[in-house]
């Protein structure tokens, strides 16, 4: 069991850097300076976000009960070009690591540098695709040696600032590579060669710590192979000397553009946590706990949304997500009031029911914890353990710190829901202006000319999302359709993932993919006329893949066929034509995103009214609104492009409207992404956020660039904000009260009665109570209503305790109200409403 220990040990005191050994692990746990620890851990990425949000982040991710923050390192932001670095800004990977260690916190970094996580290119350098004889994620030597190149580079990196914990830093874990089992599988041994290489040279960086491999069956000693998913409790390590490491629970998933929101209910999160801790897990961390933002062009794909705010903890915009935020608060309190039990010794496990376990930690030392689950998904169980009974709901886990009361029971919550909302700012755009591209841009210095159709990232080297492929056909007057007869057909196939079609400098149609079909075909009647006719295809990347076996080698872009039909001649093959290739956009080339007046003539805005063009650019001012709350663009208005703030890239817009199925989801049962959508017949994404970080006080620019058409003056700048909280508790019943006393058994202690929470965000208080019923109440946070027992008095109960205050709590008792229907158990619903403090 020792043996990893101090193989490790042995290790860290023969380098001559690193003199302690502090970190490192058996089969129960992390062993932090001598301590097993079971350690919760969020991610939060620190490019999806700013600098200037990191430490209320971390600040909100430590007071949520995380002991440790982890984070992916991306490569491509990193080094853009070969050997040229980029540590600034968002990109700040020191200063992010220092600002988790000022706040007390561990770090664990995931250095990969495979990294997936909806990345463009799954954080890999698209000029790594072109390094000569390359193959990703293989036993392939400019592979091995670019990634061993940026891996060094970071581990010493973070050793010249002492960020290992070995150095007396806050790094404790790193992570090499990212899910290669998959892929190991599929590989045989050259997979299990290479798996054994980026392990050796991982473990040679001396960095002090441990390293882990997720989804890797075959981690060679002493990396520890860890567990992604939505469960982990079927998981063991592949050596009994290693602890159960759940690298990523997810707290929600990712959206893609045309697809509908996923949820993931809390109660079904820390059931997944629950059960991984009571089978003998010691480290849990969120993917994601904020998920944040892909700006400018980092969101993976195809179709990854710019939002990535992964129904997380913390929202997309780093505000507290309730109830999931303090459901998962109280649950990680239950957990560490159990936490000596849990790593001092192996559980016992006795069977309650069919469907029913406890899992019982007692240590020689006498501490003592118990986890009662009942994995039926449909009924409530009244299990008996220790000689007293206890009440289990459907799909839960009760918490038992003591081993006789209940602390927390997952299905059960008590955290309050607050509602969220845009609202509108005073800050209007004015000046627009706007700026056409050029259609038909055929000339350019900038063109070259190929025979045959090329594929888009070989020409673009992702320096652009665009690429034009454009050709001529010439027309002869005596073509039957030029005579009244039906007009050619042209048939476009594309790998991926845009295309905008025009011809003579007209928009003659679109076509678009999916994540899961990139393929697709534009298919279309052309205006031809007699003559040379211009066919320009405008083919859009939406980023590039982050996931799948050598995806460096995956197509996008035109690559045929592309077929005229209908002509005089029959069918006209194009894919052989001579083609002018464009990579970009005009606008892009003349930088028309920058800030300092770029020369170009932009039309004033009155002519916006007349011409909703295609491929047009707008621009317009604005002034900072007051206030702190975080800021986001409705684009609503608009349908597909990119758009900016003073030359910083917000990320690509698309009001695509989401196909799924919405029709409502229950937290018990398997979860899957598919089970809980959101926002069906909606654009996938109509917010954009806007840090704060990116304005200053007047004379904002904001740029955009639509590729379809729509109307900009409607764009507006919303603040997001907790508008209203409810809470709904209920009266214990009496027969549970009853088992629940007798739980509490000889100590005689009385019951705390239940009580009502309710709290707004830091200077914001309770302005007016919009619904309060204590009886019988229906209905859900938002849409509450009175139902067949109804208390009068529960609107001036609550006004008199809450209005005015940021925080209030009320007992949910006849004393308090006035028995409004006797022998009826009741509950208290509130909505409260919050508003900023000064407006009071
Ligand atoms: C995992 C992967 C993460 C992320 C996640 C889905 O398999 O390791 O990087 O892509 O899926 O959000």
């Amino acid at each position: 069991m020792r043996k990893w220990i101090l193989v490790l040990c042995m290790v860290f005191f023969l380098s001559s850097e690193l003199t302690q050994c502090s970190v490192s692990y058996d089969r129960k746990a992390i062993v932090i300076n001598g301590q097993r620890r079971v350690l919760f851990s969020g991610s939060i990425h620190y490019p999806r976000s700013t600098p200037e949000m990191w430490e209320d982040l971390i600040s909100k991710a430590k007071e949520g009960g995380l002991d440790v923050i982890e984070t992916y390192v991306f490569w491509n932001v990193h080094e853009p070009s070969p050997g040229n670095y980029n540590f600034e800004g968002r990109y700040d990977l020191v200063r992010f690591v220092k600002t988790i260690q000022k706040a007390g916190l561990y770090a664990h970094l995931r250095i990969g540098p495979y990294i997936c996580g909806e990345w463009n290119f799954g954080g890999f350098p698209v000029w790594l695709k072109f390094v000569p004889g390359i193959s990703f994620r293989a036993d392939n030597e400019p592979f091995k040696m670019a990634m061993k190149g940026f891996t060094e580079k970071i581990v010493n990196l973070m050793k010249s600032h002492n960020l290992f914990e070995s150095q007396g830093g806050p790094i404790i874990l790193s992570q090499i590579e990212n899910e290669y089992g998959p892929q190991a599988k599929v590989l045989g041994a050259s997979g299990h060669q290479y798996v054994t290489w980026a392990a050796k040279m991982a473990v040679e960086m001396d960095t002090g710590v441990p390293w882990v491999m997720c989804k890797e069956e075959d981690a060679p000693d002493p990396v520890i192979n860890t567990c992604n998913g939505f469960y982990c409790d079927k998981f063991s390590p592949n050596k009994p000397y290693k602890p159960a490491i759940w690298t990523e629970a997810w707290s929600g998933w990712f959206s893609e553009f045309g697809g509908p929101i996923h949820q993931r209910p809390v109660q079904d999160l820390a059931f997944a946590v629950a059960k991984f801790i009571q089978k003998g897990g010691s480290f849990v961390n969120y993917y994601m706990y904020h998920g944040g933002t892909n700006f400018g062009r980092s969101a993976g794909g195809p179709f990854i949304t710019t939002s990535y705010d992964y129904d997380a903890p913390l929202d997309e915009y780093g505000l507290i997500r309730q109830p999931k935020y303090g459901h998962l608060k109280e649950l990680h309190r239950a957990v560490k009031l159990c936490e000596k039990a849990l790593v001092s010794t192996d559980p016992t496990v006795t069977s309650l029911g069919g469907l029913q376990e406890a899992y019982i930690y007692s240590s020689e030392t006498g501490d003592c914890a118990a986890f009662l689950s009942n994995y039926d998904t449909q009924s409530v169980a009244r299990v008996m353990f220790n000689n007293m009974h206890y009440n289990l709901p459907p799909w839960s886990i009760s918490i038992l710190p003591d081993c006789r009361n209940v602390v927390f029971n997952t299905a059960k919550v008590g955290a309050q829901t607050s509602q969220m909302e845009m609202l509108p700012t005073n800050s209007e755009m004015y000046s627009w202006e706007t700026y056409n591209e050029d259609l038909s841009p055929f000339d350019d210095s900038s063109s070259f000319t190929a025979f045959g159709l090329l594929e888009q990232v070989n020409v673009t080297r992702d320096a652009s999302d665009y690429l034009w492929y454009k050709t001529s056909v010439d027309v002869g007057s005596s073509e039957s359709f030029l005579l009244g007869g039906e007009l050619p057909t042209l048939i476009v196939q594309s790998t991926g993932h845009a295309l905008h079609v025009f011809i003579n400098g007209q928009l003659s149609g679109s076509a678009f993919g999916t994540r899961q079909n990139r393929r697709f075909t534009f298919k279309g009647k052309v205006n031809f006329r007699a003559g040379t006719n211009k066919i320009a295809l405008l083919s859009v990347a939406v980023g590039l893949p982050n996931v799948g076996g050598h995806f460096e080698t995956w197509s996008t872009g035109i690559l045929g066929p592309v077929a005229l039909h209908g002509l005089d001649q029959g069918k006209l093959d194009l894919s052989w034509a001579r083609w002018t290739y464009q990579v970009g956009l005009k606008g892009e080339t003349m930088n028309l995103v920058s800030t300092d007046g770029s020369s170009v003539d932009w039309m004033q805005g009155s002519l916006i009214a007349q011409k909703q063009q295609p491929l047009t650019w707008h621009k317009a001012r604005f002034n900072a609104p007051n206030g702190d709350e975080p800021l986001a663009l409705d684009m609503s208005s608009m349908g597909k492009g990119q758009v900016w703030i003073n030359g910083e890239s917000l990320g690509r817009y698309w009001t695509a409207y989401a196909t799924g199925n919405c029709n409502g989801c229950h937290y018990a049962g398997p979860f899957k992404p598919p089970k809980c959508q959101l926002g069906c017949g909606q654009p996938t994404q109509r917010w954009y956020h806007v840090p704060r970080s990116f304005l200053k006080p007047t004379e904002n620019l904001l740029v955009l660039f639509e590729e379809l058409g729509g109307d900009p003056t409607r764009i507006s700048l919303a603040r997001r904000s907790v508008s209203s909280v409810c809470a709904d508790v209920g009266e214990i019943h009496p027969n549970i009260r009853n088992w629940e006393i007798e739980s509490y058994g000889s100590r005689s202690q009385e019951l705390p009665k239940p009580k009502l929470h309710l709290h707004c965000s830091p200077g914001q208080s309770i302005s007016s109570i919009k619904f309060a019923s204590f009886g019988t109440p229906l209905g859900t946070c938002g849409s509450f209503q009175q139902g067949p027992c109804h208390a009068s008095t529960s609107y001036s109960v609550l006004e008199k305790k809450c209005i005015g205050r940021q925080r209030c709590s009320v007992a949910i008792s006849n004393t308090n109200f006035g028995d409004p229907c006797p022998n009826v158990v009741k509950r208290l619903s509130v909505e409260a409403v919050c508003t900023p403090s000064q407006w009071h």
